[in-house]
């Protein structure tokens, strides 16, 4: 054989078996776990975007982003810098994708249509709180879930941080007793807490009113921390700082007249990202992410309090502030020995701290400061912590963190059921809103 035909022949040879070792290599490979994502805003893309391909791209891909707003989806892909395609028609990018997983931050009261239809053409569901906005909406969920037989995870970032974490090992340590009764009060303060009265929460048609965006949280912290569902709520509402009590106004801060007098005129052109997600598209949807706080549009409240009596007999005090100089909290658990509680600071005009204080306090004892470092990024490292677990978890759950739809259930029903006991001057029981009954014990 001449030697330039058994080169030939040898490359051909090289070349064949190279092909057949990449595809046993691609067969043995594990494959990876097809994402696509509707909603591509400032969540979708900062905590279930450009995080999750950093820290698990070699196992997950993205096969399709899906938003309403043509320009904003484009933008999206662009940032995350994939080569998936791009809709505005929910439906084709389904039936196109045929995602495992489906990751849904769209506006909170769209959620349920994502849920439901992302369970239907057979993928798993991991969505942002609230679950959804009303008691309809959730039965339609639950109703779903069980009719399908795929799962939803409801991403609740707030149990993850370490404080929360060790209030949870305390609470269930027994040290304080049995609990009896909690206040939880929680300050939204004028930078933070004034930007919801500027975006699409501050309709109830949108965001089921704070009591549900926001207070779905601080609800599902209480039910986790208590280990009970909530049985009954009563509260009250009003909005007496923002929307029409103001004597000016205007669409929105960019071309207002009285920026100069206005203390919550908010210059969005200093911020590139807001711009090109949000500015750079109002030609597609006149959405205005800098819109005036005074508009007379606004139906949300911007105080609340709530009283809810949980099915294990505990009774809970909680308030929710709007226009707070500092954003935070207290929180004290009263139990048959002692007394647990914490003020955390999240951001305040004095000198922060490095550190985050729980006080606990024995009857007829003595008192301990307990300090844990609060100095992770991303809500205390409770954000890399939850990716972690949804996207590589071992099954392991020490601090029962994971939350399905039961538990994204239960945090949105206190807000709605808040939010008609405002309405109507009347308590509202749980168990009379969905099929879910309330249980003591959550099984534990
Ligand atoms: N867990 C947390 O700490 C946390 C923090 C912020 C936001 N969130 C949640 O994330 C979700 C998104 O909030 P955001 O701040 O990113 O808002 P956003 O306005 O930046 O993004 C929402 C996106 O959904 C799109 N959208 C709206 N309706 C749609 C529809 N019918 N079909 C397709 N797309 C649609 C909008 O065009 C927008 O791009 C909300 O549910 C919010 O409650 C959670």
């Amino acid at each position: 054989m001449e030697r330039r035909q058994f080169t030939q022949l040898s490359g051909a040879a090289l070349a064949g078996s190279l092909l057949a070792n990449n595809a046993l290599a691609d067969t043995l490979a594990p494959k990876k776990q097809r994402v696509a994502m509707v909603g591509t805003g400032h969540r979708g893309l900062g905590m279930w975007g450009m995080p999750v391909l950093a820290e698990f791209g070699s196992q997950l891909e993205f096969v399709g982003l899906c938003d309403i707003n043509p320009g904003r989806v484009a933008t999206g892909k662009k940032m995350l810098g994939v080569s998936c395609p791009t809709y505005t028609d929910f439906d084709k990018m389904m039936k196109e994708t045929k995602p495992d997983i489906l990751i849904v931050t769209t506006v909170d009261a769209t959620h349920n249509e994502f849920i439901v239809k992302g369970m239907e053409y057979g993928a798993d569901i991991v969505t942002e709180k609230p679950m959804t906005t009303d008691e309809k909406k959730c039965q339609q969920i639950l109703d779903a879930e069980k009719r399908t037989g795929r799962k939803v995870k409801v991403t609740f970032n707030y149990r993850y941080s370490p404080h929360r974490q060790k209030l949870y090992e305390l609470l269930r340590s027994g040290v304080i007793g049995k609990v009896e009764a909690a206040d939880f009060h929680w300050y939204l303060d004028v930078y933070h807490g004034a930007d919801y009265f500027r975006r699409w929460h501050r309709l109830r048609q949108n965001s089921g009113s704070l009591l549900v965006h926001k207070a779905t949280h601080h609800f599902d912290l209480m039910n986790w921390w208590l280990e009970s569902d909530p049985q009954e709520v009563f509260a009250y509402g009003s909005l007496d700082f923002y929307g029409k009590n103001n004597d000016f106004r205007s669409t929105n801060c960019r071309p207002c007249p009285h920026k100069d007098k206005c203390k919550f005129y908010f210059d969005m052109t200093k911020d590139k990202r807001l711009m090109a997600l949000y500015a750079d598209n109002e030609k597609y949807d006149g959405y205005l992410r800098d819109g005036c706080v005074w508009k007379e549009d606004i139906d949300i409240f911007d105080k609340m309090a709530v009283q809810i009596k949980y099915a294990n007999n505990v009774q809970v005090s909680y308030s929710l502030t709007t226009h707070s100089p500092y954003e935070g909290y207290r929180i004290a658990f009263n139990g048959t020995k002692g007394r647990l509680e914490a003020w955390i600071k999240e951001r305040q005009p004095w000198e922060e701290e490095a550190f985050d204080e729980i006080q606990l306090t024995t009857n007829f004892g003595k008192r301990e400061i307990i300090r844990i470092p609060n100095n992770e990024e991303g809500h205390g490292g409770g954000d890399v912590r939850l990716r972690k677990q949804i996207f590589a978890g071992d099954g392991k759950d020490p601090w029962r963190q994971a939350a399905g739809t039961r538990d994204g259930a239960m945090a949105c029903l206190v807000g709605i059921a808040a939010r008609h006991s405002i309405d109507s001057g009347k308590p509202v029981k749980i168990g009379d809103l969905t099929s879910l009954k309330p249980s003591g014990t959550r099984g534990v």
